[in-house]
């Protein structure tokens, strides 16, 4: 279905060459003071065009609110919106009536529905994120007014080129090649701890490929124009933080929080691996040098000396801050002759015409965070109801001490 979360629900709807595309989101907070340019921000972000490394498609990708809300504040009923498609054209995809392009979406929906729609990725395409864009800056606002919640996400590599060891995420740090060796100090560096608690969208945004460490994304931006000169694609990975979140979010057994993120992250077209604090890492890394210890801040409050877990321990927030690193695949859609079939079995060589991102990890920053910011506001939406109905009953006196968060030691 199309319809994403529990108490925030997102539906979107749309394809690449319809109308327009947009979404319904249900269950906003009432009252919250909301713009068309708090939304048009992140839109703006992900629309294409943007520069040299992205598709040439021109939209303006301008929002459209239609419902739930007057004089500028939500009504706590139903947002509807929609964003105009307005640079179509259809016609380039004329080879793909009879060729489905390999590793695309067009031979998986025709063997779904029957039926696919007679151009461009129909529902597959990347406008379809038109509507989590714009339903996340929604989500957005609120976290960032009720609880200072700060999302950021950036490139951390494009195809092989990768960000510094000292500010990669814990599993793309140089392994040791060494089996007997467990140390583990070269991953998780201060640096990349740093820049997770400060990183800006402006610092993000200053680069076109959104890597925010100047010279890789200066060989990013080359490796991206290899491959578009080549009529290729490349892949490359996009790392997010969230900063903070309460601790208890999270369902324990299905929904955990970690569960829901990577539910979302790999909702996002062309994703193909999520990872979570020290992901992969953290199978090589001894449970001495891997366990997260607990100390207490000035406020006797318990954190964590380090932070593998990425803020997310038995699929709840522990209060630090909540990091994850998505896989992007190469785009499928390139112009240079592939041999391949026709739908109909007839092999031949496959030339796509149109235009197309040769790497989308750029404008999928703005995507990742929103789908981050819808995970985080349904979650904190169910722990809140959870913590509302458990307030309106009597205090219980007779459990024993060890059943309850004792007294701060401080
Ligand atoms: C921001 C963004 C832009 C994209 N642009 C293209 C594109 O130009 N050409 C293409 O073939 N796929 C593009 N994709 C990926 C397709 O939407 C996706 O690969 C396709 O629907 C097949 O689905 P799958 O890769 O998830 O299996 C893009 C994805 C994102 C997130």
């Amino acid at each position: 279905m199309s319809t994403f979360g529990t108490l925030f629900r997102v539906t979107t709807y749309g394809e690449s060459h319809c109308a327009s595309v947009g979404a319904i989101i249900d269950g906003c907070p009432p009252g919250l003071e909301l713009s068309p340019q708090d939304i048009q921000v992140q839109l703006s972000r992900r629309r294409p065009g943007q520069s040299n490394l992205t598709t040439p498609r021109d939209e303006k990708d301008l929002v459209h609110l239609q419902s739930g809300l007057e004089l500028g504040v939500t009504l706590g009923t139903p947002i509807s919106l929609l964003v105009k498609n307005e640079d179509q054209r259809p016609h380039d995809y004329t080879e793909t009536d009879f060729y489905p392009r390999p590793s695309h979406a067009d031979y998986t929906y025709l063997e779904k529905y029957g039926i696919k729609a007679s151009s461009g990725g129909g529902r597959s395409s990347a406008r379809e994120t038109i509507g989590r864009v714009a339903a996340g800056a929604i989500a957005e606002k609120y976290l960032k007014i009720a609880y200072g919640i700060e999302i950021v996400a950036f490139v951390s590599s494009v195809g092989k080129v990768h960000l510094p060891a000292t500010l990669a995420p814990p599993s793309l740090t140089p392994q040791n090649p060494d089996e007997e060796d467990d140390n583990a100090q070269d991953a998780l560096s201060k640096d990349f701890i740093q820049l997770l608690s400060t990183i800006t969208r402006e610092e993000v945004d200053k680069m076109p490929t959104r890597c925010p460490h100047a010279e890789t994304s200066e060989r990013m931006t080359q490796r991206i124009i290899r491959a578009k000169s080549a009529q290729d694609s490349i892949g490359g990975t996009v790392t997010c933080v969230i900063r903070n979140v309460p601790s208890g979010l999270g369902e324990p057994v299905f929904d955990k929080f970690e569960a829901s993120l990577a539910h979302a992250m790999l909702s996002i077209p062309a994703t193909k691996a999520f990872e979570i604090g020290s992901g992969f890492r953290g199978t090589e890394v001894p449970g001495s040098q891997h366990n997260d210890q607990f100390v207490a801040d000035a406020n006797g409050r318990l954190r964590t000396v380090t932070n593998w877990s990425g803020g997310v321990q038995g699929g709840i927030t522990n209060g630090e801050n909540i990091y994850f690193r998505i896989g992007f695949k190469s785009p499928a859609t390139i112009s240079q002759p592939q041999e391949t079939a026709q739908y109909n079995g007839t092999p031949g060589s496959l030339s796509t015409r149109g235009r197309h991102d040769p790497c989308v990890v750029p404008r999928a920053v703005p995507i990742v965070e929103a789908m981050a910011a819808i995970v985080v506001m349904d979650q904190l939406l169910m722990q809140n109801s959870r913590k509302a109905a458990a307030s309106l009953l009597p205090p219980i006196t007779t459990l024993p001490p060890t059943m309850v968060m004792p007294k701060k030691a401080l």
